[in-house]
């Protein structure tokens, strides 16, 4: 008959199993929402997401923010823009070479044809049409056509299990509230991507506007980067990147 090990005389129970917990109590961990800047928060989700020696494709460098504050050497950065030519809807890269693909597109409407001339200083900084709008959209569609095109590149030459990152921001457009962030995510989901973690980055300064007549909705002070992997053939979760796509065997 078995016996209880609590029912034995002290002396004759087997030892106790000690129970070993991993880990040590901290808050020093790597938060979802912050208001330090690109340059501050974009270092904490590679730190989180890709390792060190990856090949990341940053497709939209623009000023290179985003790398203000990571060494030269921490991983092997390919930086691309259609400034010098490279349309992240088209980038020279072989079909899975990439480990990780950044793209922080223009996430903001502007008016599509050759409005856009009198929108100069916008223009300047986010360069919406001159990558040639290849679409007849126009406003948030256009937004989203650049964010579908790049996705779908970009999953190309992403190995399965690479990261995507993605910069975006919400916005509302003739009236209408668009979440960005949203759509993105089901467009991607389709895509074959698995969204795995987002990060809010809060202005640390204060938006307004030059004509104000009655507020209709919030006025929004922050954006995100958004955290996909391709799924590929290897479903499942997620788990902390092994080593980059060039180490494996
Ligand atoms: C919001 S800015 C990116 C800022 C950048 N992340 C940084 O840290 O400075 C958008 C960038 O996308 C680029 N761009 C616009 N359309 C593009 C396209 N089709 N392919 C590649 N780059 C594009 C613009 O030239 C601009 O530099």
């Amino acid at each position: 008959m078995r016996m209880e090990a609590r029912a034995l005389p002290r002396g004759d129970r087997p030892p106790r199993r000690r129970r070993v917990r991993n880990g040590e109590a901290t808050n020093d961990l790597i938060l979802s929402a912050c208001a330090d800047g690109n340059d501050r928060l974009f270092p904490r989700v590679l730190d989180l997401y890709v390792k060190p020696g990856s090949a990341i494709a940053d497709v939209t460098y623009g000023k290179g923010v985003f790398w203000r504050r990571i060494p030269s050497d921490r991983y092997d950065l390919r930086a691309t823009d259609i400034r010098d030519g490279v349309d992240c809807r088209d980038l020279p890269y072989d079909d899975g070479e990439i480990d990780c693909v950044v793209l922080d597109p223009p996430y903001m409407h502007s008016p599509g044809g050759t409005a856009h001339e009198v929108h100069t200083p916008f223009e300047d900084r986010y360069r919406n049409n001159e990558s040639g709008n290849r679409t007849g959209s126009k406003y948030h569609e256009a937004v989203l056509d650049l964010y579908r095109e790049a996705g779908r590149e970009a999953h190309r030459v992403l190995h399965d299990r690479g990261v995507l990152i993605v910069k975006c921001q919400d916005e509302v457009c003739s009236n209408r509230q668009r979440f960005t962030h949203v759509e993105i995510m089901r467009m991607y989901d389709e895509m074959g991507y698995v969204a795995e973690d987002l990060f809010v980055a809060v202005r640390n300064n204060r938006p307004g506007v030059s004509r104000a007549v009655r507020q209709v909705h919030a006025r929004k002070n922050h954006s995100y980067f958004l955290v996909f992997w391709k799924r590929g053939e290897s479903r499942g979760q997620w788990d902390i990147p092994v080593q980059p796509c060039a180490a494996r065997p």
